[in-house]
């Protein structure tokens, strides 16, 4: 009979805190210190005879293009919290979703994407893939299963969606998704960076690949940029051996350390990243001078129903995206009167972000109709009290109000 005792060299029998802190870590052999340190080394050393070593392997620590400490210990710890086979870390979000793209599409081949999603994967479908790899994109409502299933061909590989959209927090059913792209015999990518585990597990849901943008929540501290794809090893491999070995898309060990560290604390952090996300998207919802506010915890939200069945009634992020009512100079001066919370691009960092986005272009023109008619704050709520964040907000909201 198995041991029922939580073991940390057993990183299944522990719960995901624990995991957190354990997984991908080990006792270094040559100093004894009980954390994997930071190996900033190009080249390992090479057995006897390496004639028989193939250069695009990756199982052989070699070369850090090919693999290297730090790599190993994040991607460790990455399978774990997504309860994953295997997961490749890259140099960022973008060399994960390129890593999960120029792998799995060919010329000739059928994608269908969410018509809402980060700006690179948009722009990657909608003018890189076709115009030069003659690869080509639908792109659908994928809160709609009818919408995806009505776009599927018989040449369609691949069917990429956020769970929760950036920028607009529109919600996929993910279970619903898989279904459809599996019996259309694709693969299901999903751009899980808004929701990691412990809120979501995409893959438990039928998802064939994860992406997450660790530079986000998973780091957590905006000191370090790097991406993953979490799935079965036969994929990840795939991955592995084109975009990093060949294109090199490589996290350097500084940043994959980081990262770990990082994710140590995962599960505390994304605690305080939900509950203080939903008192602040309620404040913003009553303030009689905020045209709109969207945010899956609100029970206005379009999905709001099936971010809470997707999402289980953990939470549902710590992604705001609102308006003042009024025109793009009133937003801004709402930005500029900020004391707190600090106007930058990026998200899941300890501290809050916004930014004002611009709705104009193709991919804009998808969002819905409040979102280009006053235009649109992202807000990334961060880890200050969630009293001085609604503070900032409030006294910002009565200056440009004047
Ligand atoms: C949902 C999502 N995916 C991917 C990315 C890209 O990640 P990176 O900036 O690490 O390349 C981002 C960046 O904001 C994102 O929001």
């Amino acid at each position: 009979m198995a041991d029922p005792r939580p073991d940390k060299e057993r990183p299944e029998s522990l719960g995901f805190a624990t995991q957190a802190v354990h997984a991908g870590n080990a006792v270094d052999a040559g100093s004894g210190a009980i954390r994997t340190p930071l190996v900033m080394a190009n080249s390992y050393a090479l057995p006897e005879d390496p004639s028989e070593l193939s250069w695009s392997g990756f199982d052989v620590p070699l070369y850090t293009r090919n693999t290297g400490a730090n790599q190993r210990a994040l991607q460790q710890k990455l399978a774990h919290l997504e309860q994953g086979e295997d997961a490749v870390v890259l140099a960022s979000g973008v060399a994960a979703l390129h890593g999960v793209f120029f792998t799995f599409l060919r010329t000739g081949d059928h994608a269908v994407v969410s018509d809402v999603t980060y700006e690179a994967s948009w722009r990657l479908f909608a003018d890189i893939l076709p115009a030069r790899y003659g690869i080509e994109a639908t792109f659908v409502d994928t809160s709609d299963p009818d919408a995806v299933r009505a776009a599927m061909r018989p040449t369609t590989r691949l069917v990429h969606t956020e769970v929760i959209a950036n920028p607009t927090t529109r919600v996929c059913d993910v279970a619903a998704i898989a279904e459809i792209a599996h019996e259309g015999g694709a693969l299901l990518s999903v751009d899980s960076t808004f929701t990691p585990p412990p809120l979501y597990r995409p893959l438990a849901d039928g998802a064939d690949l994860v992406v997450h943008s660790l530079t986000k929540v998973i780091n957590g501290h905006g000191d370090a940029m790097g991406g993953a794809v979490i799935g079965a090893r036969e994929h990840i491999d795939a991955i592995r051996a084109e975009a990093m070995v060949d294109v090199g898309g490589v996290v350097s060990p500084f940043n994959a350390w980081l990262i770990a560290r990082g994710a140590i604390t995962l599960p505390l952090r994304l605690r305080q990243h939900l509950a203080s996300a939903q008192r602040v998207a309620e404040f913003l919802a009553g303030h009689p001078d905020v045209a709109y506010v969207a945010y899956p915890g609100l029970a206005g939200h379009p999905q709001h129903e099936l971010a809470t069945r997707v999402l289980g009634g953990r939470g549902y992020g710590w992604m705001l995206a609102f308006a003042l009512d009024g025109d793009a100079d009133l937003q801004n001066r709402f930005v500029a009167d900020l004391r707190v919370i600090t106007s930058a691009v990026s998200l899941g960092h300890d501290e809050s972000l916004i930014v004002h986005v611009g709705t104009t272009g193709a991919r804009a023109a998808r969002w819905p109709d409040e979102f280009r008619r006053h235009g649109h704050l992202r807000f990334s709520v961060g880890l200050e009290d969630p009293a001085d964040l609604i503070a900032d907000l409030d006294a910002a909201l009565a200056t440009v109000r004047g």
